[in-house]
């Protein structure tokens, strides 16, 4: 496995070849991020991984200067799962002086995350689309568990007539059933034991749906009582929305087909912001 910090030798070294699958992270890499490694190399010769914390995803009362960092322990994970080529390029190297075009994704990235993280889906855009003309993969990887995400991704290579085929993986969750993040690290051994909150409260709007429950508003409330009875929770958002437009689902209407509806959540949960999302089969 080969660390790389400069696009330039990046470029040098995946010169003629034609088959490169591609991770991008922002590091403190966990078992999701893992998952993300080992399909990527079920489906091609080469795999990239890039480690950045992007500086523009991050509004300006947000962590992006707390947020985890370990590259040593990164590459024991990477290397574990089958990664041939880490990218981890310093700040002024993706954005050097005079650095002055970004991308606006509207559409999928306006609601939710959009509204509550304003320039965010942006900031990711313009780092993704920076890094898919870096690497030049065929394929890229990206976990489920930032669904809206990965909407607004597809919707950006699609509209800008990216070759790069977008791969959407499954949410790796810890034994509790609280999805693995980078973040989860912020909270405390008692803490953490509580964050399970929201991945109980998804499957109880899910077992609602299961048992006949068709509106949208009685599916959430299933899922709102199992929320409300955190105290330390802050609920931003609790939501049913269109699977590909990300569009939400009024109170009253009637859910009919299954797989193309999306339960999302985000909340603050002692001071640490979650967001988790289930489907509802
Ligand atoms: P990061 O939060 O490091 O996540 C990198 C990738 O891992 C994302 O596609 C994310 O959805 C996926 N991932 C995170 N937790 C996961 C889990 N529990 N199960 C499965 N996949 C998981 O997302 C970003 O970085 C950044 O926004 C990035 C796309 C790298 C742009 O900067």
């Amino acid at each position: 496995m080969q660390v790389i910090h400069t696009i330039q030798a990046l470029r040098g070294h995946l010169k003629g070849k034609t088959s490169i699958g591609f991770v991008p992270t922002m590091g403190f890499l966990h078992q999701g991020h893992a998952s993300l490694i080992r399909q990527a190399r079920q489906d091609h010769e080469t795999v990239v991984l890039s480690i950045f914390v992007n500086p523009t995803q991050f509004g300006p009362t947000e962590d992006f200067s707390s947020y985890p960092r370990n590259l040593e322990a990164d590459l024991a994970v990477a290397s574990e799962a089958g990664a041939d080529v880490i990218f981890a390029p310093e700040v002024k190297e993706m954005y050097p002086q005079g650095f002055a075009t970004s991308v606006e994704p509207a559409g999928a990235a306006l609601p939710l995350e959009g509204e509550k993280r304003p320039g965010h889906f942006s900031g990711v855009t313009t780092v993704v689309l920076k890094l898919l003309n870096i690497v030049g993969a065929q394929s890229a990887y990206f976990g489920e568990k930032d669904f809206q995400q990965v909407a607004v991704v597809r919707q950006m290579v699609r509209d800008l007539n990216h070759p790069t085929r977008i791969v959407a993986c499954p949410t790796l969750r810890e034994a509790s059933g609280l999805a693995m993040s980078s973040r989860n690290s912020y909270f405390t051994p008692g803490q953490k034991a509580q964050a399970d909150v929201i991945y109980r409260a998804l499957m109880a709007s899910r077992a609602a749906h299961q048992q006949g429950e068709r509106t949208a508003g009685g599916i959430l409330e299933a899922g709102r009582v199992v929320l409300q009875s955190q105290e330390a929770l802050k609920l931003e958002y609790f939501t049913l929305v269109d699977a590909a437009t990300l569009q939400q689902i009024e109170q009253q209407v009637e859910v009919l087909g299954d797989s193309e509806y999306r339960l999302l959540v985000a909340a603050r949960l002692f001071k640490v912001r979650l967001i988790d999302n289930m489907g509802l089969v």
